[in-house]
């Protein structure tokens, strides 16, 4: 008797008729339909998951790179399969993009299961999209290798470099304050954004591409090479290579992605002053394979991990530069001695391996050694107290540290609409000294926790000069974003935060030393004011808008839906 091959390629999973037969060879024949000669048939299926959308500029490129790929699958002996999933293009998408990460994490997983493939790239850039990639990827559990888009170049004005989006925000800011007019914003418009790929600065799609680089799914080097270099088209053809070796070795996506390696894409985070997005990403993509990232345990990361990484929105550099300096693996191998090296990557080898054959340039303006850091501590820190009783984040590599040790006055706005009602209302009755406070911006909040953590500086005082205030709020920021802005409030003011119960004239105190964030109010007016408060609107009637608001973790847990989790549940 012959024993049944094993099932690979378009064998694999095949659809149930009850006659397993009559299935693959209705499969085939249909595959036949693709022009594809029959050999090539037989062969291990390398998936491909393109994300090219005219609603996402920053995947202007994925449809050369998915070329590039299959161009890599080929050559190695595979057959490279695309296949379409959501994408998600960050300023297009509404209430926000963070709202249908879970969705595109849902379609990416279950895409990669239903389907016969082997291994599966993915092929995504944009904010929300990697982490929705490597959610489902991880869920589906196959062998897998990350391929990003890449940064875009920056553009030139007037003798001045400009990149999207920290130089957005430098302007807009101008421009709120006076100091730049209607016909100049309109130039700078024009030049803010002028090649594909993802925003060129060290924002919350560079963070994710640096920290896919970090947990060893992405090829070495990649992370950082620009959109429209050459080297970015090779490394999607080697990663189509790659993506099949992994299959022949059985090498899936969760021997990579493990406690190690998601304590490295950590330290990576804190080393590069990454955003403050990628938190919530990192503990969503690492709670798919049962990795808990307690905020307890960044505080701890934080505290032994120093700065390295002298990128826009903190520093003068862009991503660009950060590829031409040695990109990822210069940082990786100066954060060394604080690594875990026996992790596996995509190539084969671990991490250590890795490191040893890399050539040791580096542009030490750009990448800092690891005895003489930009700042001695991580640039991201967690805040816990009476207001945010399961933490709050704040990235002190972009705030001003006068006001890390702060205690001031609440001027509380209940919702975006309030926002942006009040914000620069000449009478709005407000101080530098005093504390912004957002509520209804959290995951919760029919916002979907959009990025407007980063409250502008009420206008009269962005006037008389003023550049920073203490604010706070239960939404994120865009890692693009700078200030001392304290964000992701735990839990949210729509779940009954303490967020919630803030009222103007309040005192806060927030001391970053202590790592405290505290309500001055007493319990019992606090429990007053909850009695008082009107009850929760009631939640969306139908669709994906109900199973959010029925399903949706706070930032605590990456915000993912609870029954994705690795081990479905709430604290
Ligand atoms: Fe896509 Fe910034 S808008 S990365
Ligand atoms: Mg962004």
């Amino acid at each position: 008797m012959t024993e049944t091959p094993p099932a690979i390629g378009l064998a694999r999973g095949l659809t149930n008729y009850g006659d397993p037969d009559f299935a693959r060879y209705l499969r085939l024949s249909m595959a036949r339909s693709m022009g594809y000669s029959g050999d090539l048939l037989k062969k291990p299926v390398v998936g491909i998951a393109t994300t090219a959308s005219e609603f996402n500029n920053c995947h202007r490129g994925v449809p050369e790179l998915v070329a590039a790929v299959k161009r890599g699958v080929l050559a190695a002996g595979g057959l490279p399969l695309e296949f379409p999933t959501i994408s998600l293009g960050e300023v297009f998408l509404n209430p926000t993009s963070l709202f249908f990460r879970n969705l595109m994490a849902m379609d990416t997983e279950e895409m990669i299961r239903g389907q016969p493939m082997d291994a599966v790239v993915l092929v995504g850039g944009c904010d929300k999209t990697v982490p929705a990639q490597l959610m489902g990827a991880v869920s589906a559990g196959l062998p897998t290798v990350q391929v990003v888009t890449g940064p875009m170049m920056t553009g030139r004005w007037r003798g001045e470099r400009l990149g999207a989006c920290t130089d957005c925000r430098r302007f807009w800011a101008k421009f709120r304050a006076g100091e730049v007019d209607d016909a100049t914003i309109e130039e700078v418009e024009g030049n803010l954004a002028t090649t594909a790929g993802t925003c060129a600065v060290m924002g919350t799609a560079s963070t994710m591409a640096s920290l896919a680089e970090a947990l060893g799914i992405l090829l070495p080097g990649t992370a950082a090479i620009p959109a429209v270099h050459a080297d970015r088209i090779r490394a999607a053809e080697a990663s189509g290579a790659a993506a099949l070796a992994l299959a022949r070795a059985g090498t899936t996506i969760r021997d990579i992605v493990t406690p190690k390696s998601v304590e490295n894409a950590l330290r990576v985070l804190l080393a590069i002053g990454g955003s403050t997005n990628a938190i919530i990403h990192l503990t969503a993509i690492a709670g798919r394979a049962g990795i808990p990232i307690p905020l307890a345990k960044l505080n701890e990361l934080s505290d032994t991990t120093p700065v390295l990484v002298d990128l826009k929105p903190t520093g003068p550099f862009y991503m660009e530069d950060l590829h031409a300096a040695g990109g990822i693996g210069a940082v990786l191998r100066e954060l060394r001695p604080l690594l875990h090296l026996d992790c596996m990557t995509v190539t084969g080898e671990t991490l250590g391996q890795r490191l040893d054959a890399e050539p040791g340039f580096v542009d030490r303006a750009v990448v800092r050694p690891l005895a003489e850091p930009l700042q001695p501590q991580g640039g991201l820190v967690a805040l816990f107290g009476s207001l945010a009783p399961r933490g709050a984040i704040l990235k002190r590599a972009a705030a001003d540290s006068k006001l890390f040790e702060h205690e001031g006055r609440a001027v509380v706005f209940s919702s975006l609409e309030d926002l942006s009602a009040r914000i620069d209302d000449p009478d709005l009755d407000v101080t530098a000294d005093d504390v912004l406070v957002l509520q209804n911006a959290g995951p919760l909040s029919p916002s979907g926790m959009p990025e407007a953590g980063y409250l502008p500086i009420p206008q009269k005082l962005a006037r008389a000069g003023v550049k920073d205030m203490l604010r706070i709020s239960d939404a994120r920021m865009s890692g693009t974003a700078y200030g001392t802005i304290v964000l992701h409030v735990t839990p949210d003011s729509a779940s009954g935060g303490p967020l919630g119960l803030v009222r103007d004239g309040d005192r806060i105190r927030v001391s970053v030393r202590d790592r405290r964030i505290d309500l001055l109010v007493d319990q019992a007016e606090l429990a007053r004011r909850a009695e008082a408060s009107p009850p929760a609107p009631a939640n969306p009637a139908r669709g994906y808008a109900r199973l959010y608001r029925r399903e949706v973790l706070l930032a605590d847990q990456g915000c993912d839906f609870d029954f994705l989790l690795e081990t479905p549940g709430r604290p």
